[in-house]
C-alpha cells in the first residue's frame, strides 16, 4: 500500500509517500524557520498561509522523485492535531481532497503518534512493547507503549516543553529563534560545572518534569553575572546537562516501573548529541536498547505520518470525508491497532 503522508501541524511543511512492501519512497520539508525568525516566534497565520502555498508543489515534488503518479496513491495520511488550528485545516483540507477526487481512504494521524513511531521507519527497528520519550517543542511526555495506538502517559511536563525550555533560555543567551540546536552547538565549548544547576523533580518520585524553574534559574545567572563569552558557553552547557540529566533519570524510572526493555526516544529534542549519547550509555548500563530516528526525522517530518498513517489504514481504519482539525487531541485515546487479523472498526 502507497500512503501519502502530510504534515502541517506547526511550521514545517512535510511531504511523504510510504510505501508498505518498499518502505519509503520519497520525502520533502520545507521549514519556515528563516520566515517565522524576524518574529521570535511562530506567527500561526504566517504559517497556515505558507502550507497552503507550499504543500501541493511539494506533494508533485515527492511523486516525481519516486516515479509515481497521483493515481498509485492508495490511501492518505494527514495530521490533524495536536498543533495550530489553522495550519493543522491545510493538511487536513487538502488530504482529505485529495483522497476523495482519487476515491482513496483516508486517515486523520495524531501528531505525536507520528513521532513516537518514527524509528520504525529505520533499519533496525524498535519492537512493542516499548517506553518512549517525547521531546518536542510542544510537548515533554513518557508514553508506555503496549501496542501501536494503546498509549499509557506515565508523565508529562507540567509546565514547559523541553524544546520549548531549549529555545526560551536560548533566547535569554542571545541566541536567536529557535534556539534549541545553537544552545546545544554553543553548549559544546562550555564548561558543563561551573555553575550548579537543579535537576527539576528528580528527588521525588513520579514521571513528571517541570522545567520552568530551571529557566528561572539560568535567567537569574546570567542577568546577574559578568556576560561575556566563555559564561554564555558555560551556562548553555550547565542547562543542556540539566534537562539531559533530568530526562535520563526520569527514562530509567519508567523503565523500572514498566520493566520495559526498549526505549524509543523521538521529538526534535531527540536530536540533542549530548541526550542521545547520554541514553545510549545509560543503555548499555542497564541493559535496555534504545532507539531513535534518523535526526531528520526527530523533528517535524511528513514521513513519520505516512508511516503511522500506513499502520492504520492496513488496519482497516479510516476518516470519513467530514474532516477535523483538533488543537488538543489526547494521545491516549487513539483506536488500538489489532494486530491479530481481526479490523477494528474505523474511525467515524
Ligand atoms: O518535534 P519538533 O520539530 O516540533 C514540535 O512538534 O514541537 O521539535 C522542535 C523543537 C524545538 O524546540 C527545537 O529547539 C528543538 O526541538 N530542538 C533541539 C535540537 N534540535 C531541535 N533542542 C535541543 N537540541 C537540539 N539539537
Ligand atoms: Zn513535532
Amino acid at each position: 500500500m502507497i500512503v501519502l503522508g502530510i504534515e502541517t501541524s506547526c511550521d514545517e511543511t512535510g511531504v511523504a509517500l510510504y510505501d508498505s512492501e518498499a518502505g519509503l519512497r520519497a520525502h520533502a520539508l520545507f521549514s519556515q524557520v528563516e520566515i517565522h525568525a524576524e518574529y521570535g516566534g511562530v506567527v500561526p497565520e504566517i504559517a497556515s498561509r505558507d502550507h497552503v502555498r507550499k504543500l501541493l508543489p511539494l506533494i508533485n515534488q515527492c511523486l516525481e522523485a519516486a516515479g509515481l503518479n497521483r493515481s498509485d496513491i492508495d490511501g492518505v495520511a494527514y495530521t490533524a492535531g495536536p498543533g495550530l488550528i489553522g495550519a493543522l485545516l491545510v493538511g487536513t483540507a487538502t488530504g482529505r481532497s485529495i483522497a476523495m477526487g482519487l476515491n482513496r481512504p483516508a486517515i486523520a494521524v495524531h501528531h505525536m503518534e507520528g513521532h513516537l513511531l518514527a524509528p520504525m521507519l529505520e533499519s533496525d527497528p524498535p519492537a512493542v512493547p516499548f517506553v518512549a520519550l517525547l521531546v518536542s517543542g510542544g510537548h515533554t511526555m513518557l508514553v508506555e507503549v503496549r501496542a501501536i495506538g494503546e498509549y499509557r502517559i506515565l508523565g508529562e511536563t507540567l509546565d514547559d516543553a523541553a524544546g520549548e525550555a531549549f529555545d526560551k533560555t536560548a533566547k535569554l543567551l542571545g541566541l536567536g529563534y529557535p534556539g534549541g540546536p545553537a544552545l546545544a552547538k554553543l553548549a559544546e565549548q562550555g564548561d558543563a560545572e561551573r555553575f550548579a544547576f537543579p535537576l527539576p523533580m528528580t528527588k521525588r518520585p513520579g514521571l513528571d518534569f517541570s522545567f520552568s524553574g530551571l529557566k528561572t534559574h539560568t535567567r537569574n545567572l546570567w542577568l546577574n553575572g559578568e556576560q561575556n563569552d566563555t559564561t554564555q558557553a558555560d551556562i548553555a552547557a550547565g542547562f543542556q546537562k540539566a534537562v539531559v540529566d533530568t530526562l535520563v533519570i526520569k527514562c530509567r524510572r519508567a523503565m523500572q516501573y514498566t520493566r520495559a526493555q526498549q526505549l524509543v526516544v523521538a521529538g526534535g529534542v531527540g536530536a540533542n548529541l549530548s541526550l542521545r549519547q547520554t541514553l545510549q550509555q545509560a543503555g548499555k548500563k542497564y541493559g535496555w536498547k534504545v532507539s531513535y530516528p534518523r535526526l531528520e526525522f526527530c523533528t517535524d517530518n511528513g514521513a513519520m505520518i505516512a508511516f503511522a498513517g500506513c499502520q492504520r489504514l492496513l488496519a482497516g481504519q479510516s476518516s470519513g470525508p467530514a474532516f477535523q482539525a483538533f488543537a488538543r487531541w489526547p494521545l491516549d485515546q487513539l483506536p488500538v491497532i489489532e494486530t491479530d487479523g481481526s479490523q477494528p472498526p474505523g474511525r467515524e
